[in-house]
């Protein structure tokens, strides 16, 4: 595990969105795997500046989300699809073939969650995949006490995540109650992994998923398994990572 602390969110950000912009010039054709949530929009926007200078070019990039909430579609601004065109997909020049989200309105698990491992199997696997973390230790919306075995599926959300993330809605009734999601083994077949996290109130749960015990209760300390994980976090909340 490689750690890089960075100053501030924007620090971060840079640090980050260099780190994926290597991993685009170095091969073109990368599958990258994306997030959503606030710690990711700093990179985008750095992500997009690079494009507009010359200095990235997206146009055999591929990509695949981490997740969606069930029932809202692209053109829900809530929707994380919404979420991806707007800070990063229309402002640069990716094939639009080539951008796979989950579908959020698509009402049978089966076919969606089977649909989207076909998606990522037949892009040849994820090259980088991007991760936050939520206040529980979840990646994706993996929720504490997911199975480290599945692959793409559905979840019920608990309360400590729609408490989270209502913030992007304009009450806490209106947080979708389910997600799709990729699975810890789909998430954990990505070649790299690149972990971002920004604030104090991330700092607890870095250090517990990174150097507590590995178990389903806290999904992130999955990736004490993965060979090739890069953190990249701010002061705040790096501060309990022993130097
Ligand atoms: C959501 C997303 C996660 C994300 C998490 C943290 O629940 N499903 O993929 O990592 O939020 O979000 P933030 O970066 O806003 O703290």
């Amino acid at each position: 595990m490689r750690f890089y602390r960075t100053r501030d969110y924007d620090d971060m950000s840079r640090k980050a969105a260099n780190i994926l912009a290597a991993q685009i010039i170095s091969k073109p054709r990368s599958v990258l795997g994306l997030a959503t949530g606030s710690s990711p929009l700093g990179a985008y926007r750095r992500l997009v500046e690079l494009y507009r200078a010359g200095d990235v070019d997206f146009s055999e990039a591929v990509t695949v989300n981490l997740d969606e909430y069930v029932g809202l579609g692209p053109d829900d601004s809530r929707s994380y699809s919404y979420y991806m065109f707007d800070s990063l997909f229309d402002h640069v020049n990716i094939d639009p073939a080539n951008i796979n989200m989950l579908n959020g309105l698509e009402t049978d698990e089966a076919r969606e969650s089977a649909r989207y491992d076909r998606v990522i199997e037949r892009s040849g696997g994820i090259d980088m995949q991007l991760l936050g973390i939520g206040p529980n230790g979840h990646i994706g919306f993996n929720e504490p006490g997911t199975s480290f075995e599945k692959d793409t599926h559905r979840v019920k959300l608990t309360e400590s995540t729609i408490e989270a993330n209502k913030r992007f809605f304009a009450s806490e009734d209106e947080v979708p109650r389910h997600a799709y999601t990729m699975g810890i083994r789909s998430i954990m077949r990505a070649r790299k992994i690149l972990f971002i996290a920004s604030g104090e109130h991330k700092a607890e749960i870095l250090h517990r998923s990174l150097f507590g015990p590995i178990t389903p209760q806290v999904p992130a300390s999955v990736l004490q398994l993965h060979s090739d994980v890069t953190v990249v976090g701010d002061e705040a909340a790096m501060s309990m990572i022993p130097t």
